[in-house]
């Protein structure tokens, strides 16, 4: 551990070779260009569990639809939904445009640039808030992200499990200590890139480590035993069965429920697997939920998707609506092929709804057209 007292005067020189190692090799990302609050914010919330190189497309284009807070607050969510499509984690964006909200009616336009401030907004935690007021407005605060976990756990040679919340105490203090007076941005996000591109979790360059002298584990041989990892519990599976049922309309998809996974994205109608199905059992269970008589026409490639807390397998199939009546239960909307991807879509129904659109599908005879579209 270094001598308590003096820590300011300890810390200099990392400070230092930190900041100098960044400004020579950090990589040019859009977000790096610019100083309004408003872009590191949409910058922030992508890059909260997504890989940069992910979030780099969708961050220009998001920019280039919404280039303010008060365009972002007075789009339709549907609109925000459909950029974040891919990106996965739709709260985010949900909260995102609830935060632009909030930020033209409460602070006139201009994002808050205290943590209190920052905290108080939608989907904003303590990583985000420290991240957006370092980097925006050079507020003197710390931010612990799966990076900086990992390299302040090598420097300081935590070799405790980094998940305990006494442990990521420490860490969030230590990040702290370790700030410089000024520049605190740069060196926060000195910090992100370090663990990005040299402290790598299972190989940390350690050679080509500019603050590899202050780092305990690495004076102790033991960088690739730290941070301890723990043993993750496997997530739970589970099967679900996807209708595509068409008629002379289009194809059935609705607006999944508020709360629920995907809230807010459009799909086909879902129901759970069971083994075992035979096609009058699905038939039938159509029936049951939307009320429609069908008949099912073939089944569709399995589609997987793990999300963070589940692995779902999803078995589609492809039926043609026999029912006349005109009145669907719910949101339910028959929409045409050619107008599905105007909707915000899940990357399973995305994945699904791309094998009714290409020439390899046997579809229905009468409507083969229809679903011969390019990609939006
Ligand atoms: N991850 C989170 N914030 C980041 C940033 N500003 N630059 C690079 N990676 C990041």
């Amino acid at each position: 551990m270094p001598p308590r007292r003096s820590h300011r005067a300890y810390f200099k020189p990392l400070q230092k070779r930190l900041l100098t190692w960044y400004h020579r090799n950090k990589r040019d990302l859009p977000w790096r260009k610019t100083k309004d609050p408003y872009r590191i914010l949409v910058s922030e919330i992508m890059l909260q569990q997504t890989q940069v190189v992910t979030v780099i497309p969708y961050y220009r284009r998001f920019i280039r639809t919404f280039p303010t807070v008060f365009s972002l607050a007075r789009a339709p969510l549907q609109k925000v939904l459909k950029l974040w499509e891919g990106l996965g984690y739709y709260s985010r964006a949900r909260n995102l445009h609830r935060a632009a909200q909030e930020i033209r009616n409460r602070w006139k336009n201009k994002v808050p640039s205290t943590i209190e401030g920052l905290s108080s907004l939608p989907g904003i935690g303590r990583y985000t808030a420290g991240a957006v007021a370092s980097i925006a407005f050079d507020v003197k605060t710390p931010i612990v992200d799966g990076n900086v976990r990992r390299i302040l756990c090598r420097i300081f040679a935590i070799r405790k499990d980094p998940r305990r919340a006494v442990v990521q105490e420490r860490l969030w203090r230590l990040a702290a200590e370790i700030l410089p007076e000024h520049s605190v941005g740069d060196f926060n996000q000195a910090l992100m890139e370090l663990g990005a591109t040299v402290c790598l979790p299972q190989t940390p360059f350690c050679p080509s480590c500019p603050v590899c002298e202050f780092c305990q584990a690495h004076r102790m041989g033991v960088q690739d035993r730290i941070p301890v990892r723990v043993v993750k519990r496997p997530i739970p599976h589970h099967e679900m069965l996807v209708a595509l049922v068409q008629n002379g309309r289009g194809l059935l998809i609705g607006p999944r429920p508020e709360g629920g996974l995907l809230a807010g994205l459009w799909s086909f109608p879902e129901m759970d697997w069971m083994e075992a199905m035979t096609p009058r059992r699905i038939e039938k269970a159509i029936e049951k939920q939307l009320g429609l008589k069908t008949n099912l026409r073939w089944p569709l490639e399995p589609v997987a998707h793990t999300f963070s807390h589940k692995r779902i397998t999803y078995h589609p199939y492809l039926f043609d609506c026999v029912s006349t009546q005109n009145r669907l239960p719910g949101l339910w909307r028959w929409i045409p092929p050619d107008k599905i991807a105007d909707y915000p879509l899940p990357n399973a129904t995305r994945k699904i709804f791309d094998q009714v659109t290409t020439d390899r599908l046997p579809l229905a005879a009468e409507q083969p057209a229809v679903y011969r579209r390019t990609r939006k």
